[in-house]
């Protein structure tokens, strides 16, 4: 199905159409406010209201760790948690017959809530205690006046946060922290910027999002240019409540520019693609450091996978717009590019048993130059717990450089401070898993199978990769 607009590649021409790469135009600062995760309004808890208010402890754990998705105006299809009747209510979606307040304690012991970080051990107390006592709105006078003191709650985002990047547990770099994380992308001096619409299909108008959970994927011709690499992508988010997340991929799919295939079987690793970049709720957009330019894989298509999250009762409607920005190669001193890290290997065909199970791997520099690193990209499906890389040296000196736990519902791009492999030193990566799913899990596409890639973003391009050939045809692997 053909989009009604032209569905020719190539250039960049002005207007957004929905089987191309639109270029936005460059030039002034946006102001506009919010974007991704942005949830900076109205995220204190009301501690005012006839309902009555959670004790101050439970209120600044669910501000500081809940409300970026959970706050008032909810985002990405989570809930409403802001007073004690909030969790009182029917859990909506996740199980109709249980109170929300008992589904957050599963969703808590499960690791799968807060989505995206990890509750504090004492936090974790702290809120678990409440909810198994019920949820019950506090009796105590001072917790009244703890609406204002547990703070604005105010979690990293909106355009006017200029608290410069931290480094985050794990070791990854809280790029949501940078100054106009969220905001929609404006090219900058020597760059060019192209949108890819969320579309109706056959159209330029919004996209009509259905109720409940659903994935789709839209193509368009690749944009730009052979010479050129990436800088930065992030969105121009319209429907914010129903936008779960993203993954961009370049693709040899056998689709026209203008595609829409609608509700498609759930996260995948996309047919014939190739993963460049992802956002997931609470996030915000990424930017390379000033001396990098990342590598695009040659392809004609982009192939756009929304996970869409409709909870609000109604039908809605959306028309938010990924962006993605390029300069010609040579603007830039170091091309980064993608290698695989990990295996497919899990106890060969027989497939990983019941219980915990970890899959170590090594990458060895084997060149005679440094190469850096300064991103990975976990991908597992859903029995994956953890992912963790570690750089052994030469010497023998190991250093964790990447622990993250992972969620199938929140696959994004980490960047870590550039981590130098030496010539002779090891990267270590090890995929965690919890199979309870009752079978042996072996290697696979679908999600009944399971992965264990580590996308490592480094250069120079190419540098990492041994060539070895991976099961799905990628030869920028290295295990
Ligand atoms: C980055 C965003 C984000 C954060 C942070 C987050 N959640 Fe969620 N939560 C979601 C989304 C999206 C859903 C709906 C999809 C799902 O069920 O996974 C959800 C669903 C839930 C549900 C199930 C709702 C139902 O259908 O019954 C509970 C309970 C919950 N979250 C509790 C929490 C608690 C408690 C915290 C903080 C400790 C938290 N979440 C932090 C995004 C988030």
């Amino acid at each position: 199905m053909a989009c009604g607009s032209e569905p020719s590649a190539g250039t960049p021409a002005g207007g957004s159409t929905a089987g191309n790469g639109a270029p936005i135009p460059g030039g002034g600062e946006t102001t506009t406010a919010g974007g991704g995760g942005s949830s900076t309004t109205n995220n204190s808890p009301t501690a005012t209201t006839g309902a009555g208010v959670m004790p101050c402890d439970v209120a600044n754990v669910v501000v500081n760790n809940c409300h970026k998705c959970h706050g008032a105006e909810p985002i990405g299809g989570a809930i409403r948690l802001v007073t004690p009747d909030d969790w009182q209510k029917q859990s909506p979606l996740f199980d109709p017959t249980k109170k929300v307040y008992e589904v957050a304690r599963v969703r808590l012991a499960d690791g799968t809530m807060p989505q995206g970080s990890v509750l504090a051990a004492e936090d974790l107390a702290t809120l678990d205690g409440w909810l198994a006592a019920g949820a019950q709105a506090s009796t105590d006078p001072a917790d009244a006046s703890c609406g204002s003191a547990a703070g604005d709650g105010v979690i990293a985002g909106g355009g006017a946060d200029t608290t410069p990047a931290s480094v985050g547990p794990g070791g990854t770099i809280d790029v949501c922290s940078k100054p106009g994380a969220y905001d929609p992308l404006v090219a900058e001096p020597g760059e060019t910027c192209y949108e890819f619409p969320v579309h109706a299909p056959n159209s330029d108008g919004p996209f009509t999002v259905p109720n409940g959970e659903s994935y789709h994927e839209w193509y368009y011709a690749v944009p730009w240019g052979p010479n050129d690499v990436w800088t930065r992508y992030g969105a121009d988010f319209d429907n914010l409540p129903v936008l779960h997340h993203y993954l961009i991929f370049t693709s040899q799919a056998g689709r026209s520019p203008g595609d829409v295939a609608q509700n498609v079987a759930g996260t995948t690793l996309g047919t014939s693609a190739t993963l460049i970049g992802g956002w997931a709720v609470g996030g915000c957009s990424t930017r390379m450091p000033d001396d990098v330019g990342g590598q695009l894989p040659p392809a004609p298509l982009i192939m756009i996978q929304w996970h869409l999250y409709n909870t609000t009762g109604a039908p809605a409607l959306d028309n938010s717009k990924v962006q993605m920005c390029t300069v010609p190669a040579d603007q830039r001193e170091n091309i980064a590019g993608i290698t695989f890290l990990g295996t497919e290997n899990f106890n060969s065909v027989f497939g990983m048993p019941a219980g915990e199970n970890h899959f170590t791997t090594k990458c060895q520099n084997t060149t005679s130059a440094p190469i850096t690193v300064i991103g990975f990209t976990p991908h597992m499906h859903l029995i994956g717990t953890n992912m963790k890389t570690d750089l052994k040296r030469a010497d023998g000196t190991v250093t964790t450089i990447f622990d993250q736990p992972f969620q199938f519902d929140y696959q994004v791009g980490y960047e870590i401070p550039p981590a130098v492999v030496n010539p002779g030193d090891t990267l270590e990566t090890t995929c965690s898993f919890f199979n309870d799913t009752g079978r042996n899990v072996a290697f696979g596409e679908s999600t009944e199978t399971e992965m264990c890639y580590q996308f490592a973003l480094s250069y120079p391009a190419g540098a990492l990769d041994n060539g070895a050939l991976s099961l799905i045809g990628a030869l920028n692997t290295c295990w």
